[in-house]
């Protein structure tokens, strides 16, 4: 059997992007909370705070708040060993600066966690995903300013008291890496607010905000990762990186060198975590632009106490690129820039799938890191599906046939530590990039449209029925 007996099969989603209530249980105004719905070809309208007659997907998004144990025995019938959400940061401090947390929103996770206990469920839990407390944006600019590390350590402390007994893994921040992509692109004002609670000033040098963000962040999480150890020694404590690798477009030596620093740009923030220490590639190019963050005496020192105890990563594509600056101009979705890919199709939103890709991620973030353990906490394809195609979609298992057979490979044949798999979006949601509803991931249908239409009842896909099987026979049978 290629998948270790405790392998951890499950699911993942956000709190923003399922819990709705966003103004429920004491709950403050984070930063999803005021972006509008969009689609693949119009972005999301980031509003100045909440205005009458603007729509808000992520305000009810699917309404788990209330229906959380009807979907966690939903995750439950399909075996789930494990389910990946966020803690949102507004239930426990609204205003994120506040001193004491909100009673209320504890209590909502306790009762949560309880019920996944129930069903024998591990949780995986991310301490940031896309959901920074509005006011840290507005009354401190987010991330550029230190203050925001002591406010998410008092919020990471708060979440490993409170559940030390509840909860084992941890992850600090959500795909970190996002706010280093396509940096002068149109998609770049919204990773800068999600990752980090960013506003890019007119003009201002966004590479230069965005290490010093960064930098913040590798602090923050390096500290939480102290802290919690401290807390409980059996935690683990991960960082979680959006893997893309970048092929080059041809065997020109030329062509290898770029796709090589392209991935360096992903490294840099997987390296600040697992190694705990700024390599040389970074420093050089810091100093050759003139982006170097400031550093304060002691964080290099933090740094390098709060390595993360394991890997965690999204993957849902791969990139290309050349050397020829001129020929980089597809943008695969709004999401990487590159090259097409003639070898790869692409999802209806544009982004190119690659199952063999994950073999190969799987592969480099091993040998990089000394063989880590690793979870893949996101992997799914987005499709538009109405309720008249749940019996059949067909695509999406295909999707995980391809991805999961390759996962078996750097298992068997490579010999990768991977423990857990969590499919993205296990039950329809709000889409992140879009804030769609219709952007589909779910192995679960949920009734309501990206126009807010819908009674939200819930329906088993085929595919809720195909991957109960492969979690049952341990991802031997993955047969349709
Ligand atoms: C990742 C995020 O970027 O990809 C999720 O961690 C997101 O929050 C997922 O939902 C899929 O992206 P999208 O834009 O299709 O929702």
């Amino acid at each position: 059997m290629a998948f270790p007996k405790n392998f951890l099969w499950g699911g993942a989603v956000a709190a923003h992007q399922l819990e709705g209530g966003w103004d429920q249980g004491g709950k403050g105004i984070s930063v999803a909370d005021v972006m509008t719905g969009g689609d693949a070809h119009t972005l999301r309208e980031i509003t100045d705070g909440v205005l009458p007659g603007k729509n808000y997907p992520n305000h009810e998004a699917i309404d788990f708040y209330h229906h959380y144990k009807e979907d966690i025995a939903l995750f439950a019938e399909m075996g789930f060993k494990c389910f990946r959400t966020s803690i949102a940061w507004t239930r426990i401090f609204p205003n994120g600066d506040d001193e004491t947390p909100n009673e209320e929103g504890l209590k909502f996770y306790d009762d949560m966690f309880d019920e996944m206990k129930k069903h024998g469920i591990e949780p995986i839990i991310t301490l940031c995903h896309f959901e920074l407390p509005l006011n840290l944006v507005n009354k401190y600019g987010g991330f550029r300013n230190r203050k925001c590390i002591d406010f998410f350590v008092k919020f990471a402390v708060t979440c490993f008291e409170r559940y030390k007994n509840k909860v084992k893994y941890w992850l600090t921040f959500n795909e970190i890496n996002n706010q280093g992509r396509n940096i002068d692109a149109a998609f770049a004002p919204f990773t800068a607010l999600t990752n980090s609670g960013i506003k890019y000033a007119e003009g201002e040098n966004r590479r230069k905000v965005m290490y010093q963000a960064a930098h913040n962040e590798f602090v923050a999480s390096a500290k939480a990762v102290i802290e919690g150890h401290k807390i409980n020694p059996d935690f683990q404590i991960g960082c979680m990186i959006q893997m893309t690798p970048y092929y080059p477009e041809t065997c020109n030596p030329d062509d290898q060198i770029k796709s090589l620093k392209e991935m360096d740009s992903i490294f840099f923030f997987a390296d600040a975590q697992v190694r705990g220490h700024y390599s040389n590639y970074i420093k050089k190019y810091w100093e050759l632009n003139d982006l170097a963050p400031q550093i304060e005496d002691g964080d290099l020192e933090i740094m390098q106490q709060g390595k993360v105890d394991y890997f965690t990563f999204s993957y849902y594509m791969s990139g290309a690129v050349s050397a020829d600056p001129a020929k980089n101009d597809s943008e695969n979705g709004g999401i990487t820039s590159g090259v097409k890919n003639p070898y790869l199709k692409s999802s209806d939103w544009g982004w190119p799938i690659d199952p063999v890709g994950l073999r190969y991620t799987l592969n480099i973030i091993a040998e990089r890191y000394d063989d880590i353990p690793m979870m893949i906490v996101e992997n799914g394809i987005g499709l538009h599906e109405t309720e008249k195609d749940i019996d059949h979609d067909d695509s999406r298992i295909e999707y995980f046939q391809n991805h999961i057979a390759e996962m078996k490979k750097a298992i068997e044949i490579d010999g990768v530590n991977l423990i857990a798999y969590c499919p993205w979006g296990c039950i329809d949601l709000v889409s992140a990039s879009t804030g769609e509803m219709d952007k589909r991931y779910g192995f679960i249908y949920v009734d309501k449209n990206n126009a807010g239409e819908g009674d939200l009842h819930r329906a088993k896909k085929k595919s809720f029925y195909w991957y109960k099987k492969v979690i049952e026979s341990n991802g031997e049978d993955l047969s349709n």
